[in-house]
């Protein structure tokens, strides 16, 4: 069954930490998480089946530049197409809203994220040392949105 993509609303905060939580060893709270849903461009969708959040993405838009702030799947759900789903679906939104990049960090050992990026089109366009507890190195990744603007309606 293909999932709901539910478009997140600050309302969403607590159940975004909460998932958090259970994939990411530093997880953002659900203050942090308000604070980021109640930024400007502040955008994104959260997968659910069966009434069931399965993962969401959390990103922001400022001028033309889109970026994923975060991106997860519940461990059970994945390698089921849920964040190439989201990714896709965030991606349609950015460029409908005028971004004509969509940019990330991810931390250069996240094998399964590296290869979930470059099969959507994302490739690298710097590194920032140190970034994650001061030792391992973020890799920025950038995609170009065009393809997106051109299949949209005028
Ligand atoms: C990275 C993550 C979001 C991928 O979610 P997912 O729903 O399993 O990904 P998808 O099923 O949409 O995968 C799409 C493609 O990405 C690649 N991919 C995804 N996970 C992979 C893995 N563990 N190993 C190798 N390739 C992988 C594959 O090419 C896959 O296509 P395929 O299954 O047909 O081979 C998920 O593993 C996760 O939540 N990890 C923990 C949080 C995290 O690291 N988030 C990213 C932070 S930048």
């Amino acid at each position: 069954m293909s999932p709901d993509l539910i478009p997140l609303l600050p309302t969403h905060a607590a159940l975004l930490a909460g998932l958090h939580h259970i994939c990411f060893a530093e997880p953002w709270n659900e203050a942090a998480m308000a604070g980021l849903l109640a930024m400007p461009g502040s955008y994104g969708f959260l997968a659910a089946s069966a009434g069931q959040p399965r993962g969401f993405i959390l990103c922001r838009i400022a001028a033309d530049e889109a970026e994923v702030l975060t991106l997860l799947v519940l461990p059970p759900e994945r390698r089921a197409g849920l964040a190439k789903a989201l990714l896709k679906a965030a991606a349609e939104q950015a460029a409908a809203d005028g971004a004509g990049r969509f940019l990330l960090e991810v931390a250069a050992d996240n094998n399964a994220a590296l290869a979930l990026y470059r099969d959507q089109g994302f490739a690298p366009v710097g590194r920032r040392k140190n970034y994650y507890g001061g030792r391992l190195d973020a890799l920025i990744l950038e995609r170009r949105l065009q393809e997106e603007r051109s299949v949209l309606p005028e």
